[in-house]
């Protein structure tokens, strides 16, 4: 290709990108919610952009405003992001599910704000499961539906006496079935909010180019967005 296929190589391509966090609302004041900053998704967006791709942000809650350039929804809650993202990915190339969505939801929303009762009683809040919008995307890829080439989650994990993050990572890209998955460790220092951030990026066993040996990546989030970029484009160009 040219000079300007190195430059750009994303040039010609459309991808998603999700970002920030999903509210469940309780009643009108009151939500489950989490602690995604949105930056994660605004420096992969950035760094697709700067690669020539045609972005389509879709944006849950973020603590700052979207990335300039892209083509914006929004969406509040797990079930609006599922639908947002369903209309996002028709004819796009790629997918990056940086959102932070929520896994549970309150089962019955309150018109009216909840009361304290005149007694000592707390109420109990029972929660549904909320769709898995990437595992759901993946399953319909793999049934034949026209889907983007290229899916890649992000996942936080910890590691503990029984597994490494890494061995975490390994088996949540296995039941998930996206083509790559980014794994955040997260700790006191690292993940929500910051800057800073260390991942490794898993490919799927089964990828049409072969299995893949893990990437680690350390430094900031914009980092990590280049790593997702750089990926994203030789598996377009392969
Ligand atoms: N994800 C999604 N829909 C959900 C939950 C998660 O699309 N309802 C996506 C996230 O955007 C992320 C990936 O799945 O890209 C991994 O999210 P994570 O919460 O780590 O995975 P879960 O399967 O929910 O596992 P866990 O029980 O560890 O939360
Ligand atoms: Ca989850």
């Amino acid at each position: 290709g040219s000079a300007l296929d190195v430059e750009r190589p994303l040039a010609g391509r459309t991808v998603v990108v999700t970002a920030g966090g999903t509210r469940e609302p309780l009643d009108p004041v009151r939500f489950l919610g989490n602690r995604s900053s949105g930056k994660q998704g605004i420096a992969v967006a950035k760094a697709l952009s700067a690669a020539g791709a045609t972005v389509r942000f879709v944006a849950a809650h973020m603590d700052q405003p979207a990335p300039e350039g892209v083509e914006l929804s929004v969406a509040g809650t797990a079930v609006e992001l599922r639908a947002a993202v369903r209309e996002a990915v028709r004819g796009a190339d790629g997918l990056v599910m940086a959102a932070a969505v929520a896994d549970f939801r309150p089962a019955a929303y309150n018109d009216s704000k909840i009361k304290k009762t005149g007694d000592d009683g707390a109420p109990t809040i029972e929660l549904v499961r909320n769709p898995d919008i990437l595992a759901e995307i993946v399953a319909e890829r793999r049934a034949g539906a026209e889907l983007p080439e290229v899916i890649v989650g992000f996942a936080a994990e910890t590691g503990d006496e029984a597994a490494s993050v890494e061995e975490y990572g390994r088996a949540k890209l296995a039941r998930k079935g996206c083509d790559v998955l980014v794994v955040n460790e997260v700790g006191e220092q690292k993940g929500f909010g910051r800057d800073e951030n260390a991942a490794t990026l898993l490919f799927r066993e089964d990828a049409p180019g072969g299995p893949r040996a893990p990437e680690h990546v350390a430094g900031s989030k914009d980092d990590v967005a280049r790593k997702v970029a750089d990926v994203m484009g030789e598996a377009f160009n392969r």
